[in-house]
């Protein structure tokens, strides 16, 4: 099958925007800083970029609890430079994906300021109240993703929040809710863009019954608390389908527009979320590379596994990293993380590429009085914090690495003044310009975006698989390991290696990856 849609041929690429870019100096990206590095975007050749909230919010969860659906935060900047952006990016053909957040409000958004005024508020049942177990304590058993219980009193009753008490889960169920995010997205659709992304799209609604879930018998005292219960009766219910569907028609009625999913399931349940028909998500994000062992076997399996489940006609993606999780440089080390650039953008399936992978960016320790994510000082030490893979850009070795004039939000990288990208684009062996050649060859080639994969297999340390289309066949063989090995290649030269400084020989080299033309 021949690829035509921009968000199956092309690469997403998501900016966290508080740390993309700052254009006024107060250590905080924003719109307009964004909109001052499309250059380089356009340049580095991805196709659509996904920016994480900046809609107006208390920045209890940095923008995840919003209190404003169809604004933007005057931190990020204003309408008018979402709509300078917006045209900014369309001018150089790309595309831009929003992030809607349709489980949660901020508890200070006025549909929960009314719904929390009173028992009888026309907004009660927006939300999700209940009244106190017979012991006064919660309803049930239901924790939150960020630790302690999901449920907080408000007057007589409890209200319940997947995430803080500052981010009150809507109710779904209630018709009213429906029709007013759908407007939302019409809001957004309306002045042009290209498709969201939809937050914790698995958790939108709960079990009608609220029953308890069941502990999770893998759990220790060290794990946290949310998983310390299977998360069976507040998660990917059934009834998410039919809201998905609903979203997906609201997009469709604009055109050629993109809805994908924040998804952490197995594939059997994660492919059911491009709905019946295929008219759910087009594209269930795939995060299995960013919780998988990292060797060939695991990743043969990975691939094998999940090309077995999709259904016939659904388009596959693949994640290595976010906004939520390590970096991919840190989880698997500097050498390795040139072998995930290559996996990620020649594997079968839409690529999406976090902010600074390109540049080998790896987590940044944060001292404890610098803690800044929620999650982290909600449940410390306990691995959950998120502030080291949010860190600023690294663009030079300049003050502020030319990130900000300001102090940044998050401190930077200590090694920001070599790991930067001026500094790396003028390094031929960079993994910078590893990344910009593969994009380029994927972008030239339609065998390495929408052709088949075919005879994926793992040697022991050897991963390798073809990508072929009619006019094209690519053979990938992928180095796991820190040591050289000898394995069976085409005698001709490789058109791209991990190492491009280096000339190939019949050996892979440590952690080296190449692509052939057959
Ligand atoms: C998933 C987002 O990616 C994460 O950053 C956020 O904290 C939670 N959803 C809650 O919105």
């Amino acid at each position: 099958m021949q690829s035509t849609l921009w968000w199956q041929a092309g690469i997403l690429y998501e900016i966290y925007p508080r740390s993309f870019q700052d254009s006024n100096g107060d250590g905080i990206g924003d719109l307009r800083g964004i909109a001052e590095r499309l250059d380089y975007l356009a340049d580095l050749g991805i196709k659509g970029v996904w920016i994480a909230p900046f809609y107006p919010s208390p920045m209890a969860d940095f923008g995840y609890d919003i209190s404003n659906y169809s604004n933007v935060d005057p931190i990020f900047g204003t309408l008018a430079d979402f709509d300078a952006l917006l045209a900014a990016i369309h001018t150089r053909g790309l595309k831009l994906i929003l992030d809607f957040v349709p489980n949660h409000t901020s508890d200070q958004h006025p549909w929960f300021l009314e719904s929390r005024s009173s028992l009888t508020s026309p907004k009660r049942d927006w939300y999700l109240w209940r009244d106190p177990a017979p012991d006064g304590g919660p309803p049930n058993n239901w924790v939150s993703n960020f630790g302690g219980s999901g449920w907080t009193k408000d007057g007589s009753q409890y209200y319940y929040h997947s995430f803080l008490r500052q981010q009150p889960d809507l109710n779904w169920r209630n018709p009213e809710v429906r029709k007013a995010m759908f407007d939302v997205l019409r809001f957004w659709l309306d002045r042009g863009v290209d498709g969201f992304r939809v937050d914790v799209m698995w958790m939108m609604i709960k079990d009608s019954q609220f029953r308890d879930n069941p502990i999770n018998p893998a759990s220790t005292p060290e794990t946290s608390a949310s998983a310390r219960y299977l998360a069976l009766y507040n998660t990917n219910r059934p009834e998410v389908h039919e809201i998905v569907t609903q979203m997906r028609a609201v997009l469709d009625s604009f055109g050629d527009r993109l809805l994908i999913g924040e998804l952490y399931l197995p594939f059997e349940q994660l492919v059911t979320y491009y709905g019946v028909g295929l008219k759910g998500a087009q594209l269930p994000f795939n995060f299995h590379l960013m919780q998988s062992a990292w060797n060939a076997q695991a990743i043969a399996e990975i691939i094998t596994n999940y090309e077995a489940d999709l259904p016939a006609g659904a388009w596959p993606n693949w994640v290595v990293g976010n906004h939520d999780q390590p970096r991919i440089a840190s989880r698997v080390g500097t050498g390795l993380a040139r072998i995930a650039a290559m996996l990620l953008l020649t594997l079968r399936g839409t690529p999406t590429m976090y902010y600074g992978e390109e540049i080998g960016m790896t987590d940044v320790p944060i001292p404890v009085n610098e803690v800044q994510d929620p999650a982290e000082k909600n449940e410390p030490g306990k691995g959950q914090g998120r502030d080291p893979e949010r860190t600023p850009m690294q663009w030079n070795s300049g003050p502020g690495a030319g990130f900000t004039t300001g102090k940044p939000w998050l401190r930077l990288s200590a090694s920001f003044d070599e790991v930067n990208v001026a500094t790396l684009t003028h390094q031929k062996d960079s993994i910078l310009n590893l990344y910009r050649e593969l994009i380029q060859l994927r972008n030239e080639n339609a065998a390495l975006n929408s052709g088949r994969i075919e005879g994926v297999t793992a040697l022991d340390t050897v991963l390798r698989y073809e990508r072929v289309d009619d006019l094209g066949r690519f053979l990938i063989v992928l180095n796991f390991a820190g040591t050289p090995v000898s394995v069976a290649m085409p005698s001709r030269a490789a058109v791209l290696s991990t190492h491009l400084d280096q000339p190939g020989d019949s050996n892979l080299r440590p952690y080296e990856g190449r692509i052939f033309q057959l």
